[in-house]
């Protein structure tokens, strides 16, 4: 691997339609951090995924799907590392290491936890529990040090540096003695920003753009068409009241600020920018303009994932080739972990990752 100076890594579930927060928040800043002196791995989460029954046959359907948007979004699956995440066997092993690092009273503090399993929470799977900890193995099996990511995920990314903290505090004698210097993972960086960090439901400017929200009309998905993404801005919730000119005349009209954000995003400016183009403005006119920017944005993402999709075997190929090259990073990663931990294994010693 050539020597970049950071390691960026981020994951998306395949656990049905992507929507645009996720574009917004996550996909399209993946398609951004290639630009950066980085080493990018973006991964489809589907070890993540069952923690939730899944059909199988849907679950792999929608393995590919994820693989196609991260593709048709413009992530180049030669500079980038694209995978998923079972094809690399480091990731569950050392999820185990750390289960052993983690502390229950941290993991109690979950909220997405708490929200996920709901009122029914003795009958929630151990993996919905134990999420975040295979999220912190995800991340620090390459010892990335940047992960950009939505602002729902700020408590995981949170906990992974606790993780990481405690790994390198418990076995500091021992890093050192293998010659990893005082700290073998790197505590990494949330990058969690931009204008789209919480995209919100177009039907609820209060609550999270989301895939399991039961109205459609409440996202816009990455596979809808033209015809449907103008339909859903036209139909999405405002107030009577024209765009103010500045920013602080947002606050208390979170339908507003969400669709100011939405255009902000997806032209590549700010919540300010915006609003010197459209302050004064009522939405009769700011959302044709709005649905324009997401249809020239986002309508030939989805042309190009039907295509790509139409395609299984070429999404496979770049998947294996995206898990062959992920896993001899991991599995440094894991040789020296298990030296530190203090295991017997197989083989020589292999040097440290960078
Ligand atoms: P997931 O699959 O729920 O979402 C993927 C990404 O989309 C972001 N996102 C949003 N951003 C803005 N507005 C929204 N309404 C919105 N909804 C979702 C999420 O923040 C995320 O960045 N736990 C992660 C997957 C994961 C991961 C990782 C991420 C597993 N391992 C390691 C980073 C690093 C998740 O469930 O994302």
């Amino acid at each position: 691997m050539a020597a970049f100076t950071e390691l960026v890594f981020s994951g998306v579930q395949p656990t049905g339609n992507l929507h645009l927060g996720n574009y917004l928040g996550a996909v399209k800043r993946f398609v951004e951090m290639q630009d950066r002196d980085a080493q990018c791995l973006y991964c489809v989460v589907d070890l993540h995924a069952i923690t939730v029954w899944q059909d199988p046959e849907a679950l792999r359907g929608q393995i590919r799907e994820v693989t196609a948007a991260f593709l048709a979004a413009g992530i180049d699956p030669k500079r980038s590392i694209v995978f998923n995440q079972s094809q690399v066997p480091q990731h569950a092993e050392l999820a185990w290491v750390f289960n052993c690092v983690a502390r229950l009273g941290w993991l109690n503090r979950m909220t997405q936890f708490k929200e996920k399993a709901g009122k029914d929470r003795e009958n929630a799977s151990i993996g919905l529990y134990d999420y975040p900890v295979l999220m912190a193995a995800d991340i620090l099996a390459y010892r990335a040090t940047h992960v950009p990511v939505g602002e729902d995920q700020k408590q995981h990314l949170e906990l992974t540096r606790d993780i990481a903290q405690k790994f390198n505090t418990d076995f500091s004698g021992s890093i050192t003695a293998h010659g990893h210097g005082d700290a073998f993972f790197p505590i990494t960086e949330p990058l969690i920003g931009g204008p789209a960090a919480r995209v919100m439901s177009l039907r609820d400017g209060t609550k999270k753009m989301s895939k399991s929200d039961p109205s459609d009309n409440a996202r816009i998905n990455l596979t809808d068409d033209a015809d449907a993404i103008a339909q859903k801005i036209r139909r999405a919730k405002t107030d009577p009241e024209p765009l103010p000119s500045e920013v602080a005349g947002l606050k208390e009209r979170p339908e507003a600020d969400n669709l100011v954000g939405i255009y902000a995003a997806l032209a590549g400016i700010t919540r300010e920018d915006v609003l010197r183009d459209f302050g004064g403005a009522q939405f009769s006119t700011f959302k044709p303009a709005l649905a324009d920017l997401a249809v020239t944005s986002l309508a030939p993402i989805a042309g190009e994932m039907r295509r790509l999709t139409a395609d299984p075997g070429h999404i496979d190929a770049v998947l294996a080739d995206g898990g062959a090259r992920a896993e001899t990073i991991a599995a440094q990663t894991l040789d020296a972990v298990k030296d530190i931990v203090g295991f017997v294994r197989r083989g020589p010693s292999l040097q440290a990752v960078r």
